[in-house]
C-alpha cells in the first residue's frame, strides 16, 4: 500500500523494516504525519507499534527503508541528534526520572534550549494543562501515580518545544476516566499550540476520536489507512477494533462493555 505523499509531511517513513535478530517486527511500513495533525497507528499487542516509534527516534536502526523528518533523512541517526532536530519520544511506560523532582524532570525536557524565558513560559503552560504537576513540583517524580507520571512524561516532551511528539500508548495502565482526561489534554495541546503528534495505541476508541488520520497495523504491516472519521465508520474497524457490532453505541458506554480491545 502506498501512502499519499504530501509536501507538508513533517515525518515520512518509506518501506521501513526493523527486526530483533531473526524476528521481523515491522515489514515495509510507509506512513506520513502532516504538520499540525494528530496521526495514530492502531494495533494490538505485538503488532509492532513500539518498534515503529523506536525506529523513528533512532533507538533501533531499520534493516530497510528510510525515515525523513522535516525534509531531512534521519534514518539510523543517533537518538540525541534526532531530539536536537525537534523530535521527542514519550516511551511506553513513561520512564520519568524517579529520583528527580517533578520540576527537574521538566527541565530535563528543555535541556537543548537556551531561551530561559521561553522555558519558564512553557513550564507555566504545562502547569496550566496539568495543575497537579505544579502542586507536586518539588516532589520526587517516582512518588507520582501512574497517571501523573504519564502527565509528566508528556509535559517533559512539551518542554522541548518540539516539532513532533511520538506518544507510545498513553492509556497504558490508566483508568478509563484518566485516559479520557489525558486524551482531552493531548487534543487541546494539538489545537492550541499546533503541536504535531504521532500516537500509537491499542485503545482504538480513544485514538480514533482524538486523531485526524489513522493507520491500522497488523503483524508488522499497515493494512489500512484513512481519516479517523472514515475509519470510525468502517465495519471491520467497528467489529474488530472497537468491539461493537451495531452502530449507535455511544463512546462512553463502549467502555462498560467487556468486548473492547482491552
Ligand atoms: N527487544 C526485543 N527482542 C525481541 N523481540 C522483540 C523485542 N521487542 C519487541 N519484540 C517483538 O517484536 C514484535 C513487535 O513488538 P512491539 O513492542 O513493537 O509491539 P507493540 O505493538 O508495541 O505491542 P504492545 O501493544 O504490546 O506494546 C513482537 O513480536 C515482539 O515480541
Ligand atoms: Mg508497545
Amino acid at each position: 500500500m502506498t501512502a499519499p505523499v504530501t509536501d507538508h509531511a513533517v515525518l515520512s517513513l518509506l518501506n521501513v523494516e526493523s527486526a530483533y535478530g531473526p524476528i521481523k517486527a515491522i515489514r515495509g511500513v510507509s506512513l506520513q504525519v502532516r504538520r499540525g495533525e494528530i496521526a495514530t497507528v492502531l494495533g494490538s499487542n505485538g503488532a509492532g507499534k513500539t518498534t515503529i516509534l523506536k525506529t523513528i527516534s533512532g533507538i533501533i536502526d531499520p534493516r530497510k527503508g528510510s525515515v525523513e523528518f522535516k525534509g531531512e533523512n534521519i534514518t539510523a541517526q543517533d537518538p540525541a541528534f534526532i531530539v536536537q532536530q525537534g523530535l521527542m519520544h514519550v516511551p511506553e511506560g513513561r520512564e520519568v526520572f524517579p529520583l528527580l523532582s517533578v520540576r527537574d524532570n521538566l527541565l530535563m525536557g528543555a535541556y537543548t534550549r537556551s531561551d530561559r524565558d521561553g522555558v519558564a513560559r512553557d513550564m507555566e503552560l504545562v502547569f496550566s494543562y496539568f495543575p497537579i504537576l505544579k502542586e507536586r513540583a518539588a516532589q520526587d517524580a517516582g512518588l507520582l501515580s501512574g497517571g501523573q507520571q504519564q502527565m509528566l512524561a508528556i509535559s517533559r516532551a512539551l518542554m522541548a518545544n518540539p516539532d513532533l511528539i511520538l506518544l507510545d500508548e498513553p492509556s497504558l495502565g490508566l483508568s478509563p476516566k484518566l485516559t479520557k482526561e489525558i486524551f482531552e489534554i493531548v487534543v487541546r495541546i494539538n489545537r492550541e499550540r499546533g503541536t504535531t503528534l504521532l500516537l500509537v495505541e491499542q485503545n482504538a476508541s480513544m485514538a480514533l476520536n482524538a486523531a485526524d488520520y489513522g493507520y491500522v497495523l497488523e503483524n508488522g504491516r499497515i493494512v489500512m489507512e484513512d481519516t479517523c472519521a472514515r475509519l470510525r465508520e468502517k465495519e471491520d474497524i467497528k467489529e474488530f477494533y472497537l468491539g461493537m457490532k451495531e452502530a449507535g453505541v455511544r463512546a462512553d458506554r463502549r467502555w462498560k462493555k467487556k468486548k473492547t480491545w482491552r
